[in-house]
């Protein structure tokens, strides 16, 4: 029997992406809300000792994860021999440690719960800044697939004489591996969280790159802020208009229209979540790393 793979609402190509790669079945699920909101699922093929799969990208998580949690749960109890979550882009990494008193740490409390439904996770370069991978967080067999080299790629066939400019010393290793495979100088910033919305970041050091265009690299372009510092420092030197590439397109609010405004010369992300901006097929490479699994 194939493994057969199912998409939360939203993920329909993705999971046709990966059925293909995979020469995994897509089966059939209905998921949808009450009158009252409250979640309805419903399995539409066999699955009784099948190796089964939920794709389900986890931007703006809260309103998927009921759905989530009740599919797993079904699977298993339509007898699934194992249900794994293929999550291009994983939620709740970035709250990994207590900043503040009194805060929950949610990255440790979302991977145990996930780890209670689901049997494996596979996802694309989860932000992981205090842990050095996910087997730390997660206790179920977690596996990411990593984007750098298509990231260099892009860079390689698309921008000519390039300066890659990482946000913050926590993200210098992965930024200095696309500099390197994409042959090209990069400068990593000093950058201080003062809030949701405010970031400040050290002015990047360009000098003598006259003439090069500056590649923003950053995993999750969120609010869009800690790009947005960095261009206003560009703006006072007499670098080109930069590109901004970024891993995860999750675009909170505004963020795309403020970029634009600020003189982006072209903002690229890759595929994990839709988005008008994915230039970078990243679902082979993924396909690749649920195999493994
Ligand atoms: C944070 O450490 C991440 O690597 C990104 O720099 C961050 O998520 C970007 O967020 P925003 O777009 O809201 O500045």
């Amino acid at each position: 029997m194939p493994p057969v793979l199912f998409a939360m609402p939203g993920n329909e190509p993705a999971a046709q992406a990966l059925g293909d790669a995979l020469d995994a079945h897509v089966g059939k699920v209905e998921i949808r809300s009450f009158p009252d909101e409250e979640t309805y699922v419903r399995v539409l093929d066999d699955v009784a000792e099948a190796e089964t799969a939920i794709v389900c990208t986890l931007d703006r998580p809260n309103a998927k994860l009921p759905g989530l949690f009740f599919l797993a749960r079904a699977l298993k109890d339509l007898g699934a021999r194992r249900v794994g979550l293929i999550a291009p882009y994983l939620a709740y990494m970035r709250q990994d440690t207590r900043f503040h008193a009194g805060e929950a740490v949610t990255s440790a409390y979302f991977a145990e719960w996930l780890s209670s439904f689901v049997d494996w996770l596979a996802t694309v370069d989860p932000h992981l800044h205090r842990h050095a991978d996910l087997g730390e967080l997660y206790a179920i067999p977690a596996a990411s697939a990593h984007t750098a080299p298509l990231l260099a790629e892009w860079i390689r066939e698309h921008v000519s004489e390039p300066v890659i400019i990482g946000p913050d010393s926590e993200s210098e290793q992965w930024v200095a591996s696309v500099a390197r495979e994409a042959g090209a100088r990069c400068t990593v910033l000093e950058k201080t969280r003062r809030g949701d919305r405010s970031v400040e970041v050290s002015v990047p050091d360009i000098d003598g790159w006259a003439g090069r265009t500056p590649v923003l690299v950053d995993d999750i372009i969120s609010t869009g802020h800690t790009m947005l510092e960095t261009m206003r420092h560009l703006a006072q030197t007499d670098a080109k208009p930069p590109v901004c590439l970024g891993i995860h397109a999750v675009f909170a609010g505004d963020a795309l229209a403020e970029l634009r405004s600020a003189g982006a010369a072209q903002i690229v992300t890759c595929n994990t979540i839709p988005h008008e901006t994915n230039a970078i097929d990243v679902l082979p490479l993924l396909a690749e790393t649920v195999a493994a699994m």
